[in-house]
This record gives structure tokens, C-alpha cells and sequence, in this order.
């Protein structure tokens, strides 16, 4: 174990040193990154592949989330963005898309007071209007019962995708510009930023790919200006805690520039170019 994970607190360290599965030795748990997105893709493969309904693979998937939750939690994640289901998703054929409805409502529903015990915010981006009346209603019951949590913010996207948001967001700041309360030159990076549905939260660190596609899928284009990309050929239904851990500790050997030269991070440690 790293000397590092002193710094955890002790309940979390006494749930890392019990998993004798877990192996932590490559990963600086001091160094964890703060925002971790994942693109939970493969399900559908996963079931075929058995001879199963797509949907078993939605099913498993669930559990999945769950266990990658928990280790996040576990190892001090502050933000996990997981890709849910995309604005294009609801192309899928229309039994599918409400198993999926079905699914994702019903297992936020069940894992809830798990998240309220773990302390774990639930949050979620989106066009929230395109989903059907119950799922934003309970969906809306959970968000609501775990807001008083400080720990992990789980933001789940949900009938989201990057062009929505930032038509969505020019949109808004066209609509500013018209009533003339925003000069177009007050637009900077940053003011875009914060008309994104992700205005709470820094940009993501590190996004995970299972399923072994090396696509971005219109999910978070703007804020991974300067994410590190890891993609797994592993489907999401078989993505373990080591492979997180694993991602995270490879994560952390890259060394990121932000547009730098390296001889400039080693002179001026600290230094990027968003700061
Ligand atoms: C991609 O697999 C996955 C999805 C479209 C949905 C992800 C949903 C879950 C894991 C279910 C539960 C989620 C929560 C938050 C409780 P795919 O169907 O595109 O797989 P394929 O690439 O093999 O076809």
C-alpha cells in the first residue's frame, strides 16, 4: 500500500486493504484524478456474444455502475461522469430505448440510500425535457434526496450530447448578446464554459472508453480539450475495479502538457496553459 493513502480516511483504507482482489501498489493514491468520465460502451456486445437479449447486457451493466461508483468513491474521485444514454440513443429501436428508461430509473431508485450511505451526490446533465414524465420525476426524487451529500458527485448524462449543449449554450449567450445584457466580446472560453450543462464541475482528467471503440461519440467534446483518453476493448458489463485502478495509475504516467513543452513543466511545475 502507498504511503500516500494516509491520507485517506480510515474507513475507506480499512475497504481498500480488505479487497485483497485490489491491487494498488501502481497507483499514487495522493494523486488521484479529481474528474473521471466514462463512455460505458459494449453492453449490447456483451450480451450477443452470449446468446442474450441486448438488454441483459443494460442489466449487467447496472452492476457495473455500481462497482465502479465505490471504487471511485473509494480511492477519492470528486467527480465520475458516466455516458448513460446519448440525445442519439433514442434512435434505438423503441423497446429498447424503454427497457433502457426503465432500467436506469429503477436502479438509481434501488441503489439511492446506498449512494445517501456513501455519501455520493447524484446529479445528472442533459435535455431532461425529451425524457419521459416518470423518469424525470423520480429520477428528480433521487437528485433531490442525495443533494446533502459532500463526497462523490455522480453525474450521470442523460439524454445528453455535446451538440445539444453547445448549441444550447450559444443560444444562450446569443439570447444575453439580443436582450444587451452580454457584449459579444465578453464571450471568452471560460463564460462558455459556465453556459455548459457541466458549469459545476472542472473539466475531466481522465475519460475511460470500454468497449473498445476509439470514438468520442459526442460526449463532452468541449471539456476534454486536455483529458487524457484511455480505451479498453473489455465491455463495460466486465469493466472491473482493477481496470479502474489500472486506468488510474496509467493515467498517472502520462505526463500533461497542456500545450507546454515538457522542459517548461520541469522548470515551472504547476504551470498550464488554462491557468
Ligand atoms: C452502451 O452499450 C451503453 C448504453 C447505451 C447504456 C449504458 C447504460 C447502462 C450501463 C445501464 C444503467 C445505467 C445507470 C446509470 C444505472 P451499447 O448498447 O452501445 O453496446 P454495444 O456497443 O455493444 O452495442
Amino acid at each position: 500500500m502507498n504511503s500516500a493513502s494516509a491520507a485517506l480516511p480510515a474507513i475507506t483504507l480499512i475497504n481498500l486493504m480488505t479487497d485483497t482482489k485490489l491491487n494498488l501498489s501502481n497507483v499514487n493514491l495522493q494523486k488521484v484524478p479529481a474528474h473521471v468520465a466514462i463512455i460505458m460502451d459494449g453492453n449490447g456486445r456483451w450480451a450477443q456474444a452470449r446468446g442474450m437479449e441486448r438488454s441483459a447486457g443494460h442489466v449487467e451493466g447496472v452492476n457495473t455502475v455500481r462497482r465502479i461508483t465505490e471504487i471511485a468513491s473509494e480511492i477519492g474521485v470528486k467527480y465520475l461522469t458516466l455516458y448513460a444514454f446519448s440525445t442519439e440513443n433514442w434512435n434505438r429501436p423503441a423497446d429498447e430505448v424503454d427497457a433502457l428508461m426503465n432500467l436506469i430509473v429503477m436502479a438509481i431508485e434501488r441503489e439511492t440510500p446506498d449512494l445517501i450511505a456513501n455519501n455520493v451526490a447524484l446529479e445528472m446533465i442533459g435535455d431532461m425535457e425529451r425524457l419521459p414524465e416518470f423518469a424525470r420525476e423520480r429520477l428528480g426524487r433521487c437528485i433531490e434526496q442525495t443533494s446533502h451529500c459532500t463526497g462523490l458527485r455522480l453525474v450521470l448524462a442523460l439524454s445528453y450530447s455535446s451538440r445539444w449543449e453547445i448549441t444550447r449554450a450559444a443560444r444562450l449567450l446569443a439570447e444575453k448578446v439580443k436582450e444587451g445584457t452580454l457584449l459579444p466580446e465578453q464571450i471568452t472560453p471560460e463564460r462558455f464554459s459556465s453556459a455548459l450543462a457541466t458549469a459545476n464541475y472542472p473539466d475531466p482528467d481522465l475519460l475511460i472508453r470500454t468497449g473498445g471503440d476509439q470514438r468520442i461519440s459526442n460526449f463532452l467534446l468541449w471539456q476534454i480539450a486536455y483529458a487524457e483518453i484511455i480505451v479498453v476493448d473489455t465491455f463495460w458489463p466486465d469493466f472491473s475495479k482493477q481496470q479502474f485502478v489500472d486506468a488510474i495509475a496509467r493515467f498517472q504516467n502520462r505526463e500533461r502538457r497542456f500545450g507546454l513543452t515538457s522542459q517548461q513543466l520541469t522548470d515551472n511545475p504547476g504551470d498550464n496553459l488554462l491557468s
